[in-house]
């Protein structure tokens, strides 16, 4: 056993807001720290959460939204209970590429499933856990359509979809931050990847100082 359990902090944003440019600096901070970083991500994390990955983003069936948020809160499920609990409980810091926030922003307003449905799926597959911290990455939604262009790596389910369904799941997450605006720190993605970087770093910061003085 170790004396302090490790902190919880999920990164999120729409397609093409650069989550992973900043999710491998904050490894970094983290490790200056003096804590270890888990990377993981969702879908995913686990072998069989990357199978479920693979089937919701690249299916060329129709997927029902009821089955999409159970296929997320399926993969999640396992990924806490696998990967991220054992981790925080051993005093590791895990750093998520997304988490159940995603889900409000892509199923609840990206899909229109209602919020309490997902709070109930987050209960059952969760236990309700939450971030310590998350870090939103807020960008216009042309941006982040063009710069997702750029990649090389063909458009997933969600990156193919209309415009209207993007500016769903950016109004869903402002929503959402604003409702929990002491968890969620919001960032304009628009700035220079230093100028993101040093926001993020800040908050990090307060949150090591806060917990290990
Ligand atoms: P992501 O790994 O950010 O995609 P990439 O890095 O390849 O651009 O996320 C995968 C996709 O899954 C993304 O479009 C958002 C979607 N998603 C949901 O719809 N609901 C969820 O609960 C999660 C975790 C992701």
């Amino acid at each position: 056993m170790v004396d302090q359990r490790g902190k919880f902090i999920s990164f999120e944003g729409g397609d093409g807001v650069g989550k992973t440019t900043q999710i491998n600096l904050v490894r970094q901070h983290v490790e200056n720290l003096g804590h270890t970083p888990v990377v993981t991500r969702e879908p995913g994390g686990t072998a069989l959460s990357e199978q479920i990955r693979d089937l919701v983003l690249e299916s060329s069936a129709e997927i029902t939204p009821i089955t999409e948020v159970l296929m997320m809160f399926a993969a999640r499920a396992q990924h806490v209970s696998e990967v991220i609990e054992p981790n925080l409980a051993a005093g590791n810091w895990v750093l998520c590429d997304r988490f159940t926030d995603a889900s409000y922003a892509y199923q609840g307003g990206g899909r229109g499933l209602p919020d309490k449905l997902i709070e109930g799926l987050a209960g059952i597959a969760t236990n309700g856990l939450e971030p310590d911290l998350t870090v939103l990455l807020d960008l216009d939604v042309e941006e982040g359509i063009r710069r997702s262009h750029l990649r090389d790596s063909p458009l997933d389910r969600f990156e193919s979809e209309a415009i209207e369904f993007k500016n769903r799941i950016r109004a869903a997450y402002l929503k959402r931050q604003d409702s929990n605006s002491t968890r969620i720190v919001l960032i304009d993605a628009s700035q220079s990847i230093q100028e993101i970087e040093m926001a993020i770093a800040a908050k990090i910061d307060d949150l090591h100082t806060k917990s290990y003085g």
